[in-house]
Formats: C-alpha cells, sequence, structure tokens
C-alpha cells in the first residue's frame, strides 16, 4: 500500500512515517518546513532538538533498510499538489500540512489570512488533485475538536440527529471555532463533505484533541526525535505546563482553569490514525472524534504538580492568569468518542506516563530549555 503523508516533517507527521513504515508501507511525504520556520520566527524553537530532512531519511536507511520518497515543497501550490499525486499513486493520503497554531492565527491580519490561505487551499488543492489523478484514494483529514467549541449539549461524531418545528433531519453538528485557525478546519470540513457527495471520495475528517508527549514506539527504537513546542504560539497546554515545571517557574493556568478538552497521547494518535488507514469507508465522508480522554486545564497543572514533586522532590506553585483568548473558562463538556473504539483502538499511553517521560526528556535538554523559557508566557491576545 502506498501511503502519503502532507507534512511529514511535523509532530505528528515524523513518528506516524515510523509507524507505516513498520507496518510495511511504501511511504511517500511532503513537507516546506514552514512549522520549522514559523516557531522560529515567533522567536522559540523545538525545545528537543530534531535532525534535518537528511539525516533523517539517512538514519531510517541505516535503521530500518527502508527509503521514504520525499517531496519538498508547498502543498497549498496546486502544481505540486498535483505532481506528488501523480509520483506517489497513494491509497492513502494523511493531510497534516496546515498552519496549526490558533494563537498565531489571532495575531493579526497577516498571520489570520495566512493561515486560512495555508489551510483552505491545502485541503482544495487536495481534493481536486484526488478526483482527478487518484479518486478512491482514502483521504484522512487533520481536523480539531476545537471546530466544535464548548456547546451546552452532548457533541456528537460530526453529526446528530435534530428535530425542529416538528421536523426532523440527520445534519451536520454546528461548528463554533474560536480562533481563524478553527475557522480555517471548519472551511475545510465543508469542502471535504461537499466534495465527497458531488465525486463520491472517500475521506475521514479526524476531530483530534491536544496530543501531548514526545515518545512513540518507533521514536524509542530508533533513538530518533520529533519536534516539542513549548512556547505560547506552538507549544500545546500540556507541554508547556512540563516546561514551566522543569524550569521551576509556575505553572500559568488561563483564567479559572475550568475550560475541558480532548486530550491524547502522541502514540495514541498515530495508533489512531494508522488504525483508520486500514479502515476506509468507500465514497463516504466519516467523521472520528479522536482523542483519550478529556480533562480541565487544573487538573491537568495539578498532574504535572504532583508528578514533579513527586519524583524531583521540589514544590511547584499553580498560578491563574487573565486569559489570553475569548472561551468559556467553566463549561459543560460532553464529546462522544466511540468509533475509534469500535475499530479496536485501545489506549497504550496514559497521562501519568507521558508526563514522566517529557519532564525526562526536557531535563535532558534543559540548557536548550532555559534559552527558550521567555516564549513560554502569552504575548497573543485575541482582544487586542
Ligand atoms: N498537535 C496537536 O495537538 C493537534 C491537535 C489537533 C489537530 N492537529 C492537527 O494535526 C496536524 C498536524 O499537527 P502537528 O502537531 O504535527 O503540526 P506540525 O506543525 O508539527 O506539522 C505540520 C507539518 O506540515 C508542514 N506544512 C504546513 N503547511 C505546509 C504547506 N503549505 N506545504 C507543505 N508542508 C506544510 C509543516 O512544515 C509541518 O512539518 C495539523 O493539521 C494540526 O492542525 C494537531
Amino acid at each position: 500500500m502506498n501511503v502519503l503523508i502532507l507534512g511529514i516533517d511535523g509532530y505528528i507527521g515524523f513518528p506516524l512515517a515510523l509507524r507505516f513504515l513498520s507496518m510495511g508501507y511504501n511511504v511517500y511525504g511532503a513537507d516546506n518546513f514552514y512549522t520549522r520556520r514559523r516557531v522560529k520566527a515567533v522567536g522559540s524553537d523545538t525545545a528537543i532538538p530534531i535532525n534535518t530532512m537528511d539525516i533523517r531519511l539517512k538514519k531510517i536507511r541505516e535503521k530500518t533498510g527502508k527509503s521514504i520518497t520525499f517531496f519538498k515543497g508547498n502543498v497549498s501550490n496546486p502544481q505540486f499538489m498535483y505532481d506528488i499525486i501523480k509520483k506517489s499513486s497513494p491509497d492513502v493520503i494523511v493531510h497534516l500540512a496546515e498552519q496549526r497554531s490558533a494563537p498565531y492565527s489571532m495575531i493579526g491580519l497577516r498571520q489570520a489570512i495566512e493561515t486560512l490561505d495555508n489551510n483552505i487551499n491545502s485541503t482544495m488543492n487536495l481534493i481536486y488533485a484526488v478526483k482527478d489523478i487518484k479518486r478512491d484514494a482514502h483521504i484522512i483529514k487533520l481536523g480539531t475538536m476545537g471546530e466544535y467549541g464548548t456547546p451546552n449539549i452532548d457533541i456528537p461524531e460530526g453529526f446528530f440527529n435534530i428535530e425542529y418545528h416538528g421536523r426532523r433531519d440527520y445534519l451536520p453538528f454546528p461548528r463554533s471555532g474560536q480562533s481563524w485557525y478553527h475557522l480555517s478546519k471548519v472551511h475545510d470540513t465543508n469542502n471535504l463533505m461537499l466534495a465527497t457527495k458531488i465525486w463520491g471520495l472517500t475521506v475521514t475528517d479526524v476531530m483530534q484533541g491536544v496530543v501531548y508527549g514526545t515518545r512513540t514506539e518507533e521514536l524509542n527504537e530508533y533513538k530518533m526525535t520529533t519536534r516539542f513546542d513549548i512556547d505560547e504560539t506552538y507549544g500545546t497546554v500540556l507541554n508547556r505546563f512540563a516546561s514551566q515545571a522543569v524550569l521551576g517557574m509556575p505553572l500559568t493556568v488561563y483564567g479559572a482553569g475550568n475550560q475541558k478538552r480532548g486530550f491524547l497521547s502522541l502514540e495514541d494518535s498515530i495508533t489512531c490514525l494508522s488504525l483508520i488507514a486500514e479502515h476506509p469507508e468507500p465514497e463516504n465522508y466519516n467523521v472520528i472524534n479522536q482523542f483519550d480522554e478529556y480533562y480541565s486545564l487544573n487538573y491537568l497543572a495539578e498532574k504535572v504538580k504532583e508528578k514533579y514533586e513527586e519524583i524531583y522532590n521540589k514544590d511547584v506553585e499553580i498560578s491563574h492568569i487573565d486569559d489570553p483568548r475569548i472561551e468559556l473558562d467553566d463549561h459543560y463538556y460532553n464529546p462522544e468518542h466511540k468509533k475509534l473504539y469500535e475499530l479496536g483502538f485501545k489506549s497504550r499511553v496514559k497521562l501519568d506516563d507521558e508526563i514522566y517521560n517529557i519532564m525526562n526528556d526536557l531535563n535532558e535538554n534543559r540548557l536548550r530549555l532555559l534559552r527558550l523559557k521567555d516564549s513560554i508566557m502569552p504575548r497573543t491576545f485575541w482582544k487586542s
């Protein structure tokens, strides 16, 4: 089976490529190193060092005896997208290649337009290239649980039964993104849904929760690393809390801290994506909510504090600061997530174990982490 990963140089893309190789697939990948450049442009860097793509590919060849075919280029350029679909003739395409930071999209007009352009164009290019060249390819597109927002009712997997003024229908669940980034994903969702309806494409739209962690089975086995961002723009909450603990800083919880979100470890994220790759629903638009558990920010801060104090025997402080985002900081949250379990998913890495791994890996890179310390506190405010 030929698998093409768009965004193969990223946090999820690189370990996913190693997983697909170990499953015996022919792996192709594309990237233009956008995230490497953007994280540096906001004054930070990956807290865990990563190799260049050339060295990554060489190490993979040495360690596995297998090769990945890499295409360097921009997937929001239609010509590039058509070329790589032709050259790789993929059975499965995992589309991860988007601007993935909500705060980055809220810095100003340029960043908002850049996010919408990059994300919507790349998905539109993919839709048209697949329709024209490889119509039976299974598109696995990474969306986010943030597309749904935090409604005061349960969140289904994509669609729900609704009765209104005495009539019933089965409709897409309302999306309510809270940044331009989230809205770019909502537009992708609508575009993919329409394309499936018109041309009978095979699409799995993955509403993914927040991913945490530094390790996967293959990264451990080959002694390789994936990027790990801790700054206010690209770093996600658990990764930032762990860095603050290691740096001896207070863990800064935004607002009241009762914001709840779905989470899963990096190992579980790539396990889910590889399971989905093996279970296409031909000519169907399928939505999967991909997370393991949901937690509040307060719970996560307490967990990191507890783990750090237990392992390193040093006190950790938790402080609440003004929320830079516009979001409810105390709300109902009950998203459904049955489909992955029906496909056979079992979580292999739990929060406590992965917090331990993250702290260990950050401690090993303490000097590097110290240099990035100033990038952790919020500088991007939704209101300004
Ligand atoms: N990491 C998370 O917690 C999380 C949660 C929910 C959804 N997602 C989604 O999953 C996907 C992957 O996330 P990630 O954390 O691995 O992000 P990442 O930024 O580390 O990886 C994305 C990769 O795509 C590349 N890329 C971006 N635009 C490109 C373009 N136009 N052409 C070629 N390459 C391009 C980047 O250089 C990067 O290597 C994203 O779409 C993200 O929105 C991530």
